[in-house]
């Protein structure tokens, strides 16, 4: 698989990305959203300066909005794992509801 993790790779594979593979890349830019929301977060709740609550409460509503785009991608190209998370959902409102 080509390496997406490096933020500094600039190295374009020499072939199109396999299914496999371009799942497992939405999936890491599903987690990648979710840890930049977070960082946006941490970088707010360590600041009382307003203009840095402005920017990032907007950067990191654009972050949800990628996460949210990315995850129907995923229910798109792999209904099969779709299936997996709505069991997952299923078991959580079940023991919720205990
Ligand atoms: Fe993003």
């Amino acid at each position: 698989m080509p390496e997406f993790a490096d933020i500094h790779s600039v190295y374009t594979p020499p072939k199109k990305l396999t299914d496999v593979e371009i799942l497992r890349a939405i999936k890491f830019g599903i987690a990648s959203e979710f840890e930049a929301i977070q960082l946006y977060q941490q970088i707010m709740e360590s600041t009382d300066n307003p203009d840095v609550h402005k920017v990032l409460t907007d950067i990191t509503d654009d972050e949800k909005h990628h996460a949210g785009a990315l995850y129907k991608l995923l229910q798109v190209l792999s209904p099969e794992d779709e299936q997996q998370y709505l069991h997952g959902m299923q078991e959580a409102i079940e023991n919720m509801s205990k």
